[in-house]
C-alpha cells in the first residue's frame, strides 16, 4: 500500500497516528537542524519534518530531494508548534521515520505555484505540469462536479443519455466542418459533428422523448477566448413541448447548477427580452444585465443643428456613464482611439460632460446650446456628474459599437462583478439573416428551426421579417446556450432549404435522411444546447474557456504539447488515396 491518507486529510485529532503518505514535493526548506518538505497531491499539502538530531542520515537524504520529486514516507502525526491556520492540515506535521523516492523530476520549466512565472505558450507545452497547479485543479474539479450535477438533474427529470456518432455527414451550424478521410471508402470523407443536431431530432422521431448528452462538438472557426475548435455541449431535446416548456425545463437545470455548485438561489422565472429589444436597448443579443447604461437614441434632438456627422448619420446613440464627468481630455482621447480600432470600427466619439455644478461641456459645443444638451441629458437619464458618450453612423453598426463601449465602461466602473450572475432569455430571434454582399439568406440559428406560426405567411413575401421559435440564454453577456422549436414537417423543411438557396436535389442529397424521417410520424419537438466549457468558465468567475478544458488548443487551433495538427506519413496518405499538392512552407 502506497498511502494510508491523502495530503489534505490529516487533522489535529490524528496526532500520534502512524501514517504513510505519497505525493509531489512542492518545496523544501533546510533550516540547519531541521528540514521541512511540503508534500502535495490534489487533495492538499502536508508538512513533513526531518530532524537532524533524531535521524541524521534521513535528514541528509531529505536535503537531496528537489521540487516535483515523487516520494513516499512513513511517519507519525505531530501537533505543530507554529500552526498555519490558512492550511487545512496546518495544525499538524509528520515526523518522518522513513523516506523512499518513487521518481525524480527534472526542474520544471516554470514554478508549480498558484502564481506561476511561466508564459502561456510554455505552460500549454507542458500542460501536464500546468494541470498540477491549484487554480487549474480547482477548475477541473468544478467541471467534473458540474458534469455530475447535470446528470443528476436530467436523471431526476426523466431524460435519457444517448450517444450519437462523431463520424458523420456535415451538419451546418454556421462554421466550417473538420473533415476525416475514409480508408475503406476511398476519396470519401466524414465530417465531425458541429453538434448532434440532426441525430437528436431523429431520436425524437424514434420516440426517445427527453434526450441529453454531454458531447464533444467540432467547429473550424476563428478562435476567441470563448471559442475552441473542439468544445463540449450539454445537448438536449424534448418531444411534445412548446417553447415555454423548453425554457422552463432548462431554466430549472441552470437553477439547479447554481444552487448545487455555488449555493446561489435564483428567483424564477429569469427575465425574458426579445431579440429586437435586446439590440435596441443594449446593442447585443446577449446583453450583460449586471448594469444598466442602456442605449439612448438622440437622433431627433441631434439632427438639424448643422453638425454634419450627426445630420448625415442614420442613428445617433448615447450612453450615460455615471460619475465620470471628471474624465480628463487624455482619458477621452484614449477612449476615442479605442472605439476607432478596426475591431470596433467607429469613426469617432463625441461626449457631453454634465458637470456637478449643472453646467455642460461637450466636444460639440459649437453646434448645441445648453438648452439642447439639457434635453440630451434628460433623454439619457443623466445626473450632474455624469458623462454621456455618443456614437453615430449606420444604426446596426452603431448599436454593436455601443455594446462594446458599454461593456468597457461597465468594466471600468467595476459593474461587471464576476460573482454576480444575471441570466436572461433572449427570444424571438429572426429566422434568417441576409448576407448583404451575396444577397443570400442564412439561417440565424440553423436550418431546422421553425418559423413562428403567425409569421409563416411572410416566408415568401418578406423572409427577413420572419421570427423564429428560437431562444438563447445569456448570463453576464455570455451566450451560454441556444435552441429552438424545430420544423417537424417535410414540406416546411423543404421550403426552408429552398429559401436558403438549396436546390431540391442538393437538399435531398444532404438532408434527405431527415426529411424522410419526418414522413414517418415525427412528433413536434424542440431543444437546446448549452456550452459546457462556457458555463464552467462563468461559474469559475473567469473569461477564458481554455482554463476549464484539460487539454485545449491555442489560438491557432494547435495543441503544442502533442504537436497537432501535424503532417502525416506518405504511406498513410497513399492508403487513404489522398495526393496532396505541394505547397511552399
Ligand atoms: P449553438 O451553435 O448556439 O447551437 O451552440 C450552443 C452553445 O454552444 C456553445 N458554443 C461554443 N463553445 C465553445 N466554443 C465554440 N466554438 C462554441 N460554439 C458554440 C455556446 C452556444 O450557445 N445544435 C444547436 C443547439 C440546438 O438548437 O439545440 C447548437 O449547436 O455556448
Amino acid at each position: 500500500m502506497y498511502r494510508t491518507h491523502n495530503n489534505g486529510e490529516l487533522r489535529i485529532k490524528d496526532v500520534d497516528l502512524q501514517v504513510k503518505l505519497c505525493g509531489w514535493v512542492q518545496r523544501s526548506r533546510d533550516l540547519g537542524g531541521m528540514t521541512f518538505i511540503d508534500l502535495r497531491d490534489r487533495f492538499g499539502i502536508t508538512q513533513l519534518t526531518f530532524n537532524e538530531t533524531v535521524n541524521s542520515t534521513l535528514c541528509q537524504d531529505a536535503r537531496l530531494i528537489n521540487r516535483e520529486w515523487v516520494i513516499e514516507i512513513d511517519g507519525v502525526v505531530k501537533e505543530r508548534s507554529s500552526k498555519n491556520l490558512k492550511m487545512q492540515t496546518g495544525e499538524i506535521e509528520i515526523e518522518v521515520g522513513s523516506l523512499k523516492v518513487l521518481n525524480k523530476s527534472k526542474t520544471p520549466p516554470f514554478t508549480i505555484e498558484d502564481e506561476t512565472d511561466g508564459g502561456e505558450e510554455l505552460r500549454m507545452k507542458y500542460r501536464f505540469l500546468d494541470l498540477r497547479r491549484k487554480p487549474l485543479q480547482k477548475n477541473m474539479i468544478l467541471r467534473s462536479k458540474m458534469g455530475m450535477e447535470v446528470r443528476n438533474f436530467f436523471q431526476e427529470h426523466n431524460f435519457l443519455e444517448i450517444e450519437t456518432p462523431y463520424l458523420i455527414k456535415s451538419t451546418p451550424e454556421g462554421a466550417r466542418d473538420f473533415i476525416v478521410p475514409s480508408r475503406m471508402n476511398k476519396q470519401q470523407f466524414y465530417a465531425l459533428p458541429q453538434s448532434p443536431q440532426t441525430f437528436k431530432q431523429l431520436l425524437m422521431v424514434s420516440g426517445y422523448d427527453r434526450y441529453f448528452q454531454i458531447v464533444k462538438c467540432f467547429r473550424d472557426e476563428d478562435l476567441r477566448s470563448d471559442r475552441q475548435p473542439e468544445f463540449t455541449q450539454i445537448d438536449c431535446e424534448m418531444a411534445f413541448v412548446d417553447q415555454q416548456q423548453v425554457i422552463d425545463t432548462f431554466e430549472g437545470l441552470v437553477k439547479h447548477l447554481f444552487k448545487n455548485l455555488l449555493q446561489i438561489d435564483f428567483k424564477m422565472p429569469f427575465p425574458v427580452i426579445t431579440y429586437d429589444n435586446a439590440i435596441e436597448k443594449y446593442g447585443s443579443d446577449k446583453p450583460d444585465l449586471r448594469f444598466d447604461m442602456k442605449l439612448n437614441y438622440l437622433d431627433l434632438l441631434a439632427k438639424g443643428s448643422g453638425f454634419k456627422v450627426f445630420d448625415e448619420a442614420e442613428a445617433v446613440v448615447g450612453i450615460n456613464v455615471p460619475n465620470c464627468a471628471d474624465y480628463s481630455r487624455k482619458k477621452i482621447d484614449e477612449l476615442t482611439s479605442w472605439v476607432k480600432r478596426p475591431q470596433i470600427g467607429a469613426k469617432g466619439l463625441a461626449y457631453v460632460k454634465y458637470n456637478t455644478d449643472g453646467s455642460f461641456k461637450s466636444s460639440i459645443d459649437k453646434f448645441y446650446n445648453t438648452e439642447t444638451l439639457k434635453k440630451w441629458a434628460s433623454k439619457c437619464n443623466s445626473n450632474p456628474g455624469d458623462l454621456i458618450l455618443i456614437l453615430s453612423g449606420d444604426k446596426l453598426k452603431v448599436q454593436k459599437q455601443m455594446n462594446e463601449l458599454r461593456l468597457l465602461m461597465g468594466e471600468r466602473l467595476g459593474l461587471r462583478n464576476p460573482n454576480d450572475f444575471k441570466p436572461v432569455w433572449v427570444i424571438d430571434f429572426p429566422l434568417l439573416e441576409k448576407d448583404e454582399q451575396t444577397n443570400e439568406y442564412h439561417a440565424m440559428h440553423h436550418p431546422f428551426t421553425s418559423p413562428k406560426d403567425e409569421d409563416q405567411n411572410l416566408l415568401t413575401s418578406n423572409p427577413s421579417k420572419v421570427r423564429a421559435n428560437a431562444y438563447d440564454l445569456a448570463i453576464n453577456g455570455v451566450e451560454v446556450g441556444g435552441g429552438s422549436i424545430r420544423i417537424h414537417d417535410r414540406q416546411i423543411q423543404e421550403k426552408m432549404f429552398q429559401i436558403l438557396g438549396f436546390t431540391k436535389d442538393e437538399a435531398e442529397l444532404q438532408f434527405g435522411f431527415l426529411m424522410k424521417a419526418f414522413e414517418y410520424g415525427a412528433p413536434p419537438h424542440g431543444g437546446i444546447a448549452f456550452g459546457f466549457d462556457r458555463l464552467c468558465t462563468l461559474f469559475g468567475g473567469k473569461e477564458n474557456i481554455r482554463e476549464f478544458i484539460a487539454f485545449p488548443k491555442n489560438n491557432q487551433g494547435k495543441d503544442v504539447m502533442i504537436d497537432a495538427p501535424s503532417k502525416i506519413d506518405l504511406s498513410q496518405l497513399n492508403e487513404l488515396g489522398i495526393n496532396l499538392p505541394k505547397i511552399e512552407d
